[in-house]
């Protein structure tokens, strides 16, 4: 399931991020494509603003997405909220979903499998990957209280991958409870159950500034890729 229901505002600028071209394409759907190339996806949902529907569809088209993609929804305010309607919106024999934001558009089939394998063996696994930085716990006026072991610390990344049953189950329960989280894998912490993390590596970021735009088409270059438009 791909999340772009965002609004982006990082960005800046008219269009959504996740219409913006990378090496002359969309950033989702290189996302899209990530996963309509993964031998282990069957099905593909995407969520996104209702007033973008028509124009992922078009998108869709234009670049030769499969017929795997079964539908294009409505997001909901929160991204919790918009992933849990695109998993809703699954077929109703899909046993696991993996979850993916849009803007982590230079994701491959292979994170794809990986996070998979290891929700087929735990029921919840995500992408994540270690940070560079030493991270320091600050107070509200930004004064430093605490270093954190960064030998303990990775940024969480997507696809997060959950037997779906699972994780209606606790998504449901922390609804009920008000529970606020700002990735999936918060709502199984939340109740207490394990999720088992696969390195992605560094470049499976999030596109959120104008700054990552020019670091993805860096990275893509590395990879061999040139400006193909379609
Ligand atoms: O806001 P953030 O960058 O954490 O969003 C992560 C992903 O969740 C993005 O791909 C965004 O489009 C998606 N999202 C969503 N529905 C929302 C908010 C964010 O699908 N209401």
């Amino acid at each position: 399931m791909i999340l772009a229901a965002g609004s982006g505002t990082r960005m800046g600028g008219e269009i959504p991020k996740q219409f913006l071209p990378i090496l002359g394409v969309p950033v989702l759907i290189r996302s899209v494509r990530a996963f309509d190339r993964c031998h282990s996806i069957d099905e593909i949902v995407i969520v996104t603003r209702e007033s973008d529907i028509q124009t992922v569809e078009a998108l869709c088209q234009e670049y030769g997405v499969s017929p795997k993609l079964k539908r294009v929804i409505a997001g909901g305010a929160t991204r919790q909220k918009s992933a849990f309607l695109g998993v809703e919106a699954a077929s109703k024999n899909c046993r696991f979903v993996a979850i993916h934001d849009a803007a982590r558009c230079l994701i491959t089939p292979e994170i794809v499998v990986s996070v998979l394998k290891e929700a087929y063996r735990h029921r919840a696994a995500t992408a994540v990957y270690p940070i560079p930085d030493t991270v320091k716990r600050v107070d509200r006026r930004g004064r430093i209280k605490e270093t954190l072991d960064r030998n303990e610390l990775v940024a969480a990344a997507t696809p997060q991958a959950f037997d779906r049953d699972y994780y209606i189950a606790v998504a449901a329960y922390a609804e009920k409870k008000e529970t606020a989280v700002t990735d999936d894998n918060a709502l199984f912490e939340a109740v207490g159950q394990t999720v088992y993390t696969v390195d992605c590596g560094g470049d499976n970021f999030k596109i959120t500034t104008p700054g990552d735009l020019v670091r993805a088409e860096a990275a893509l270059r590395a990879r061999g890729e040139k400006e193909t438009g379609k």
